[in-house]
């Protein structure tokens, strides 16, 4: 498996590549991988012939500097679990003053607002790093497609927009939320939550599919009530917070049309780790 840290050697072997017709996507990840990076990888190389994993864990999307800090970082390990999906797959494993050029600063972005909302809201300055470093990213790479999670729906919602306001001629690619056997969302973050928390961390994705069974017949309002007063049962779980939103423009449902399409979002805290989840409710 190739491992590259620099952008030019990356490019020189890409083109060797691109010059024989060969498609390249991509998977931007922040490494500790675990099975929803995997199934982002074995998708990306179903769709084309070679495929680009970076591995960078960007600082300027850290609002919060322990967060960065405790951020695993397995890079070996990485590569040996990549290994196992295939010998198409690229590592590409920069560096902070490599993949900046220099000055490790987010640049200022407006995304009609889906910036504003939930991630954006609670974590200052996220998605202006977010952008910055996948800006940076796909055109270091310039891959024909790019694959993102859908665990982080607003950030694979404002990276689609992030091609359209800068017109970059990618594809961005959705892909599902891959759960542990019993509904956790896989995160990197998982890994620091103790084991009889995590097992009662179950309880995030139960609550999402009763509140989606709950707005099949019930008001937003409703719904959102429901699912606070759940979360009060579990004391050590602290709801920072829970929306209904339009999936197009993020915004707060207040009341349900018929055609829109809406999904629920989630930020719990437990055990001082972040977790987030999300549902599609119709
Ligand atoms: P990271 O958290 O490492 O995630 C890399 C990609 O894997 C993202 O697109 C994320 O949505 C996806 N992913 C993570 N857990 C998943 C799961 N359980 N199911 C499906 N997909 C999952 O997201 C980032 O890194 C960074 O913000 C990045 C885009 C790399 C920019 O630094």
């Amino acid at each position: 498996m190739q491992v590259f840290h620099l952008k030019k050697e990356l490019r020189s072997s890409l083109s060797i590549l691109i010059a024989k017709n060969y498609t390249i996507g991509m998977v931007p990840t922040m490494g500790a991988l675990h099975q929803g990076h995997l199934t982002l990888a074995k998708q990306a190389i179903v769709e084309n012939h070679y495929v680009v994993v970076s591995i960078f864990v960007n600082p300027t999307q850290f609002d919060n500097s322990d967060d960065l800090k405790k951020y695993p970082k397995t890079l070996d390990k990485d590569i040996d679990l990549l290994k196992t999906v295939s010998d198409k797959i690229i590592v590409f494993a920069p560096s902070a003053n490599e993949i900046y050029s220099g000055e490790i600063k987010s640049k200022s972005y407006k995304f009609n607002g889906l910036e504003k909302v939930m991630e954006g809201k609670f974590r200052t300055g996220h998605f202006n790093g977010v952008a910055t470093i996948v800006e940076l990213l796909l055109k270091a790479v310039m891959p024909d497609k790019a694959y993102f999670g859908e665990k982080d729906f607003q950030q694979l919602q404002i990276i689609k927009k992030l091609v359209e306001i800068r017109a970059i001629p990618i594809k961005i690619i959705g892909c599902p939320i891959v759960r542990e056997p019993h509904g956790l969302a896989m995160s990197s973050r998982n890994e620091r939550l103790s084991k009889e928390v995590r097992k009662k961390a179950d309880f995030i994705y139960k609550t999402l599919q009763s509140a989606k069974n709950k707005f099949g017949t019930k008001s937003a309002d409703f719904t959102i009530n429901w699912v606070q007063n759940q979360f009060k049962k579990y004391s050590n779980f602290k709801l920072e917070y829970f929306l209904i939103t339009d999936i197009d423009t993020l915004t707060p449902v207040l009341r349900k049309q018929k055609g829109k399409k809406y999904r629920a979002f989630v930020a719990v805290y437990v055990e001082g780790v972040r977790l987030i989840d999300n549902i599609a409710l119709n």
